[in-house]
Parts: C-alpha cells; sequence; structure tokens
C-alpha cells in the first residue's frame, strides 16, 4: 500500500462484526480515510498520533490545537472566562474542519466521543483507543494546569464512564501503557493494516 493510501484492508480487533461492516464501507468508497485518536487526558493521543502520522505520511491534526488556534487563546482561559459549554462548541466546530481532510492522523480531546452532537460526526470513521491505566493519566498528568477536568471531584468515576464510552465507539483499541511514542504508534499501524 502506498504511503497516504489509508484503510483499504481490514483491522482486525475484538470489535468483530461491527468492525468488519465498517471496513466494508471504506472498501467500498475507496478513498483515504482519517484516523481518529481517541482516549482519556494524558494517554498520550497527540505524541502517538504525530509519531503515526509521520509513520504514514499523512497530516496531522489535533483538535485542542485547532481550537486554541480559532479562539486565540488557551483551553484553560476558555473554561474559566467562558465556561465548559462554550468550549464543546468551539471542540465539535474543530472537529468537523479536522474531518474534512480525507487522508490525515486526527487526535481529539478526550471529551469529544462523550458528547452525543460529535456522534453523527465521528459515526464511520476509522477509530483508535489510546487505552491507559487511571495510574498512568495520574503519573503523567502530575502538576499539568493547562487541563481544567483533571480538577474533576470525583476523577476516577469520569476516567471508568469515559474509558465505556471510547471502548463502545472504537474499531480498535491499543494499549498506550507499554511502549513509548514510536511503539504504540507502530502498533497502531499494524493493528490497522497499514504499510510503514
Ligand atoms: C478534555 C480533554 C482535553 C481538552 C479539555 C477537555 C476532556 O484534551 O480537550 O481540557 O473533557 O477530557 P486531552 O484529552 O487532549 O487532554
Amino acid at each position: 500500500m502506498a504511503k497516504g493510501e489509508l484503510l483499504r484492508s481490514t483491522p482486525r480487533g475484538r470489535f468483530g462484526n461491527r468492525l468488519s461492516r465498517k471496513v466494508k464501507s471504506l472498501e467500498e468508497t475507496g478513498k483515504p480515510q482519517p484516523i481518529v485518536l481517541i482516549g482519556f487526558m494524558g494517554s498520550g493521543k497527540t505524541t502517538v498520533g504525530k509519531r503515526l502520522a509521520e509513520l504514514i505520511g499523512v497530516p496531522f491534526v489535533d483538535t485542542d490545537s485547532l481550537v486554541e488556534e480559532r479562539a486565540g487563546v488557551s483551553i484553560a482561559e476558555i473554561f474559566t472566562t467562558k465556561g465548559e459549554q462554550s468550549f464543546r462548541k468551539l471542540e465539535t466546530a474543530a472537529l468537523a474542519v479536522a474531518l474534512q481532510l480525507s487522508a490525515a492522523v486526527i487526535s481529539v480531546g478526550g471529551g469529544v466521543p462523550a458528547q452525543p452532537e460529535n456522534a453523527p460526526l465521528l459515526a464511520g470513521h476509522t477509530i483508535v483507543y489510546v487505552e491507559v491505566p487511571l495510574e498512568v493519566v495520574k503519573a503523567r498528568t502530575e502538576g499539568d494546569t493547562s487541563r481544567p477536568l483533571l480538577l474533576h471531584p470525583d476523577l476516577a468515576s469520569l476516567y471508568e464512564a469515559r474509558c465505556q464510552t471510547y471502548a463502545a465507539m472504537a474499531t480498535v483499541a491499543v494499549d498506550a501503557a507499554v511502549g513509548d511514542a514510536e511503539a504504540v504508534a507502530r502498533r497502531i499501524a499494524d493493528r490497522l493494516h497499514l504499510v510503514v
């Protein structure tokens, strides 16, 4: 498969029949498709996504960066001055822009899959769940002040609920607690049968 010519082959995974249906529709369209990375804050979506994009020779987009670029202020500032709901609207708009790209790796904020209004935008796309345990999230995000939801009063419940959503939505789930970004990116490429 040529670089940039994504996902004409059949990904495997624990999601069985649902996955086969998805892949069939990609084969029918025959067009390059974006790969969307989902997962909890601190799972490494952005670092892994950049590496994966390099490996397969497509652009990388991060919805958080897109929101900040378009708003001209940081996410923390949007939460403080305008509230979470305003952020979610900006995030949905950024997601729609990112998904216009035919071939790309798109890392989305941890809350994207949990917002019902994003479901129709994500439907039919190849979605990779970048999976890490909560202890890893906590260790990786210690002292981080850029993510307002790390201050959630019940982070463990938020994590549990989010992970169920991620697993239900994913085409494949990849363990991102083991190995560096390069190893995880290669694992994703392998699971999606992308030639690198
Ligand atoms: C959020 C995750 C963050 C960012 C915002 C809200 C969430 O993105 O979008 O702080 O709701 O989980 P990352 O998952 O890239 O940290």
